[in-house]
């Protein structure tokens, strides 16, 4: 998945307009998006819209980002939501793989409730916004098998360390926040999960999106999430393996083939080794995918 885009769930319109968006996952929001008044309104509007939405055929992945542990709120945010049956769990404010432990065995309770395989749903955790979960970034691994991909957020966390800003002057982020997102993208490593991109806030910045997917891509993260539709379309263009890209780990995949047993082959002047053979085999795993 490439491109995941919030919504707030209390909004039927919204929710209407994420089907048509595009977007490789929806984010159905019942966390930092909707007001304490509005809990149990969005609770209900998201079980509604996820009945609707989940039979049809061609439709995005569905996820709820549910609220945290330590709000009170995620036991009766999986009692409404659960039956509805989503693709997944959004796990926010996790403080590392005892959280992640502790979020499935919620879920599993509420899959025996309503009759679902154990298992169904799947978690994502959001693994940076809290200063405790930065030490806990690397312990990830092996927590569930569930955990199928890790992001990161710069929001929460800076208010959590009393920071007046989180980005430069030019829109970059600061010191603490290049920590986070680094930490992310080594325990998602770690873990053998999808590492996803946080998101970018100012909506209209289109250069800034595409210069945070470039940089994201660069550095090994596969997906980013979205606050507004207009942010699909470049989110899924930078993150969808470049026909070039394509070429080349199919070149490297037969060039191992052609040279059987061995470990390094060259290209046009360039060593590849294992590594990279097996960073070609995904990137083609994630084309296919992307391909249908
Ligand atoms: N999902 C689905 N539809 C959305 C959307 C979203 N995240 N954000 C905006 N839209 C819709 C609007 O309803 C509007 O629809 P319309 O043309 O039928 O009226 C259209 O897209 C254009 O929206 P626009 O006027 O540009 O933005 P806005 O001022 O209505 O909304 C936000 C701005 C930030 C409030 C809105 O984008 C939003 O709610 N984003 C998600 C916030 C969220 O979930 N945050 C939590 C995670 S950090
Ligand atoms: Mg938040």
């Amino acid at each position: 998945m490439r491109s995941f885009l919030f919504i707030p769930g209390d909004s039927p319109k919204k929710l209407d307009k994420g089907m048509g968006s595009g977007a490789d996952a929806l984010l159905l929001d019942l966390e930092d998006s909707i007001s304490p008044q509005n809990k149990a309104q969005a609770r209900a509007t998201t079980l509604a819209f996820l009945k609707e939405a989940m039979p049809v055929k061609a439709r995005p992945r569905i996820y709820v980002r549910i609220n945290g542990l330590a709000t009170g709120l995620t036991d009766d945010d999986l009692d409404a939501v659960v039956s509805g049956r989503p693709d997944g769990i959004m796990f926010p404010k996790a403080e590392g793989g005892a959280a992640v432990i502790h979020c499935d065995a919620k879920i599993t309770a509420r899959e025996a409730v309503h009759g679902l395989p154990e298992g169904a749903l799947d978690i994502i955790a959001i693994a940076t916004e809290t200063a405790q979960a930065m030490f806990l970034a690397g312990t990830y691994v092996d927590a569930s098998k569930r955990l199928k991909g890790l992001t990161w957020g710069a929001e929460d966390l800076s208010v959590e360390l009393g920071a007046e800003a989180n980005r430069d002057r030019d829109g970059h982020f600061l010191a603490p926040y290049q920590l986070a997102r680094s930490l992310c993208l080594a325990g998602a490593a770690a873990a053998q999960v999808q590492a996803i991109d946080t998101v970018t806030i100012d909506f209209r910045n289109e250069a800034g999106l595409r210069r945070e997917c470039e940089e994201a891509r660069r550095d090994g993260f596969t997906g980013k999430m979205a606050i507004h539709p207009a942010q699909v379309a470049i989110i899924n263009e930078v993150f969808t393996p470049t026909a070039e890209a394509v070429k080349r780990a199919e070149a490297v995949i037969a060039a191992f083939a052609d040279n059987p047993g061995t470990g390094t082959v060259g290209i046009g002047g360039v060593m590849y080794d294992r590594p990279h053979l097996e960073r070609a085999r995904q990137l083609l795993a994630r084309a296919k995918a992307i391909s249908g």
